[in-house]
């Protein structure tokens, strides 16, 4: 089963002289444990395609189907609820909670739900992450590769249908982007968990399974790198 499904998106930005077509009629699926970077020059859609799939902006037209749930037609309660036990969302600058602490910003699609705390797993991910001994720093307390991997714990947390990441990479240097890789890495090959990772970074997306590639709001290439 397809875990995600596109179908003829569309999302036109403005009107009349401003008017930008960010998505013009995209299409494609997204099988359980692909890891999938999506490429392409700045403007030609990336971040809008993510804004979509991740039901934080609605399209002009067009499907996208989570499980087999289509969230397009879903209102801001329903969306917001799915959003957080079904997506994970990494972006480029963390979007942590500053008075919160590692362990409190990784739980806290948890504490949103009303869940109980889940002590074994949170100490399994925290592990995971090489987080064990910055588990009660503040994000101001940590560096950037740190609150990164904080940010990463948050969206792994509820085992999402797929992580949605935007230039995770792109605020950091190169080893701390290649720790986070190595994380993504290990979370689709040992937890089973499929990616999509957003990068203008080539030497990154090949390090993906499948590279789908952007232009002026069209998909113009799909290859699987790795089978
Ligand atoms: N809120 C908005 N209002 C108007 N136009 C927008 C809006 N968001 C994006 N656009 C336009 O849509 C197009 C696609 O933008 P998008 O941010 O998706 O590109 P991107 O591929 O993520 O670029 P980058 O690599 O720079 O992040 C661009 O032409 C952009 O100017
Ligand atoms: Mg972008």
């Amino acid at each position: 089963m397809a875990v995600l499904e596109v179908k003829n998106l569309s999302k036109t930005y403005g009107e009349g002289e401003t008017r930008v077509e960010a998505l013009k009629s995209v299409s494609f699926s997204v099988e359980r444990g692909e890891f999938v970077a999506i490429i392409g020059a700045s403007g030609s859609g990336k971040s809008t395609l993510m804004n979509q799939i991740g039901g934080i902006d609605k399209p002009t037209s067009g499907s996208v189907r989570i499980e087999d749930r289509e969230i397009t037609g879903m209102d801001e309660d329903e969306l917001a609820i799915f959003r957080r036990r079904n997506i994970g969302m990494i972006y480029q600058f963390y979007n942590l909670i500053p008075t919160l602490t590692t362990e409190e910003n990784i739980m806290l699609p948890w504490l949103l739900d009303g869940k109980k705390e889940n002590r074994k797993k949170l100490s399994e991910l925290l592990d995971a992450l090489g987080l064990k001994e910055r588990a009660s720093h503040l994000p101001g307390e940590m560096s950037g590769g740190q609150q990164q991997r904080v940010s990463i714990g948050r969206a792994l947390i509820n085992e999402p249908a797929f992580i949605l990441a935007d230039e995770p990479t792109g605020n950091l240097d190169s080893r701390m982007g290649a720790e986070i890789m190595d994380i993504l890495k290990y979370s689709n090959q040992k937890l089973n968990q499929t990616i999509l990772l957003i990068t203008h970074d080539e030497k990154i997306a090949l390090q993906a399974d499948r590279i789908i590639t952007m232009r002026d709001g069209e998909i113009v290439g799909d290859e699987v790198i790795k089978a």
